[in-house]
């Protein structure tokens, strides 16, 4: 790692300055209630960030979507799937900070979900593939071609989860931290590792244990990832930082965004007892493993236990009218 002579924070890099932070902490009584009483239940409303309906994605965005204005970027490219939150934001933030917004996207456009409705009317341009391995060659060659007519592309990662956009997850750690309750635990859903990256870079050391309920892939695969990235982060700061990699991947079900029993109980649970709404393709999930490790007596009375909402709601809907 390459130490600079005094250690950053997120604060030395430039954000667009989009988002609303802090996002609020709420307590969820009713929640523990209806699971047997047990730990304190609380969750930060990460799906209150903002722009592009919210979610993760902003936070993350925030950091590269500054970056790539500030080194000249004119237009911007990702990928993700049909319904990808990233995408949606990305295209939100990109009309804001008045740049190009390029997606491409595979799956099923048909019924168009809310999400790609969206981005269209962010004034994105979808490229559609087939298959998800068909989005990365296809954004470098739509990057080249872009490059040869004199504009100057920027090809961001799929979810943004580079050591850059992690920084908006350890602003959210510190949110965390100076919150004025110590939790015992954190949970939230985990994927492409950005997020969970962020958290774990910003709460080493500190009591609050960082657990990811995958939505996709196995444990091994994201832990490494999210090493990598939060390695990144050490670089980007100038720091060294021992993170704790815990990746729960017991919640998958048959796969990627197919509903589990155990998510739609949690939607249900949620919704009903906190009004809260949550995603099918990964909250639901990862508040499924909360659930689960609840009554499974992981946690006791006096122990306090957050949930980070990471957004995604709009994959309930698809446009019909
Ligand atoms: C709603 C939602 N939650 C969680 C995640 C996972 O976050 P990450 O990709 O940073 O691991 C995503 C990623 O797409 C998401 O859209």
């Amino acid at each position: 790692m390459t130490q600079s002579a005094v250690a950053k924070d997120w604060r030395s890099f430039e954000q667009l300055g989009a988002g609303v932070y802090p996002t609020p902490i709420e307590e969820m009584p009713r929640l523990r209630a209806a699971l047997g009483g047990g730990p304190r239940l609380f969750i930060k409303r990460d799906d209150y960030t903002g722009p592009g309906f919210g979610g993760n994605k902003v936070r993350k965005l925030e950091f590269v979507l500054a970056a790539a204005r500030a080194e000249g970027a004119d237009v911007v490219l990702t990928i993700g799937g049909i319904r990808s939150n990233h995408a949606r934001v990305t295209a939100a933030l990109s009309a804001k900070a008045g740049l190009e917004c390029h997606l491409i996207l595979n799956g099923d456009a048909a019924p168009m979900p809310a999400s790609t409705y969206l981005d269209e009317l962010y004034g994105a341009t979808i490229h559609h593939v087939v298959r998800g391995d068909q989005r990365k060659p296809t954004m470098e060659r739509i990057a080249d071609e872009l490059r040869a007519s004199g504009r100057k592309p920027c090809a961001i990662p799929l979810g943004a989860s580079v050591p850059l956009g992690a920084l908006g997850y350890m602003r959210a750690a510190e949110e965390i931290a100076t919150s004025g309750i110590v939790f015992d635990a954190l949970f939230h859903s985990t994927s492409s590792g950005g997020t969970q990256a962020g958290l774990v870079a910003g709460l080493a050391g500190s009591p609050t244990k960082v657990i990811g309920v995958s939505a996709d892939d196995t444990a091994i695969d994201i832990a490494a990832r999210v090493a990598r990235i939060a390695a990144g982060v050490a670089d980007l700061l100038g720091r060294k930082i021992d993170p704790k990699i815990e990746v729960d991947a017991g919640f998958i079900g048959a796969g990627y965004g197919i509903a589990t029993p155990e998510g739609e109980e949690a939607l249900d649970l949620f919704a009903r007892c906190e009004g809260v709404i949550l995603d099918p393709v990964y909250t639901a999930k990862a508040a499924a493993g909360v659930i689960a490790r609840v009554r499974a007596g992981e946690f006791r009375e006096g122990q306090n236990v957050l949930f980070l909402h990471t957004g995604g709601q709009l994959a309930l809907f698809s446009r019909s009218a």
